[in-house]
């Protein structure tokens, strides 16, 4: 079905009568860094939200590693969304935030630990602290 482990096959997305997306087509193979730049309104976010599983298309399909995405959840999909902007719980200090998900999947403290410890290398100590 599919050979990029990403694809969007003439995916199109309406609001009433606006429509955010027209017929996108795109394939991401793996390894691959995609950035998708587009003036604001052009439906950069509302791609990724489909991708994500976080609305449906209105019309295309999406496929990841060859799967039809259609009616299947967000959690089930293996898509991480870093939002723009309040993408820290208030609740919990950044090294909690990036943990959180792996705790839900129930990965091993030491898995965890080594992930979340990961991404603060090179920078200011990760463990503790807090959003700004
Ligand atoms: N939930 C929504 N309800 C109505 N219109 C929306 C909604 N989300 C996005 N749109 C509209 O769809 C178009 C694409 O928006 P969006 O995907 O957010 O663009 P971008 O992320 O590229 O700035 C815009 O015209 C926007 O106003
Ligand atoms: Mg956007």
């Amino acid at each position: 079905m599919s050979g990029s482990p990403v694809r969007f096959r003439d995916v199109t997305k309406t609001f009433g009568s606006t429509v955010a997306l027209k017929a996108f087509n795109l394939d991401i193979a793996a390894g691959e860094f995609v950035m998708l730049l587009g003036a604001s309104g052009s439906g950069k976010s509302t791609a990724l939200s489909i991708l994500a599983g976080f609305s449906d298309a209105t019309f295309g399909d999406v496929y990841i590693d060859g799967k039809l995405m259609h009616g299947v959840p967000s959690e089930m999909r293996n898509v991480g969304v870093v939002f723009q902007s309040f993408a820290l719980f208030p609740h919990m200090t950044v090294a909690e935030t990036v943990a959180c998900p792996l705790r839900m999947r129930r990965r091993p403290a030491d898995e965890i630990s080594r992930k979340v410890g990961g991404i603060g290398t090179g920078a200011p100590g990760l463990a503790g602290e807090t959003q700004a």
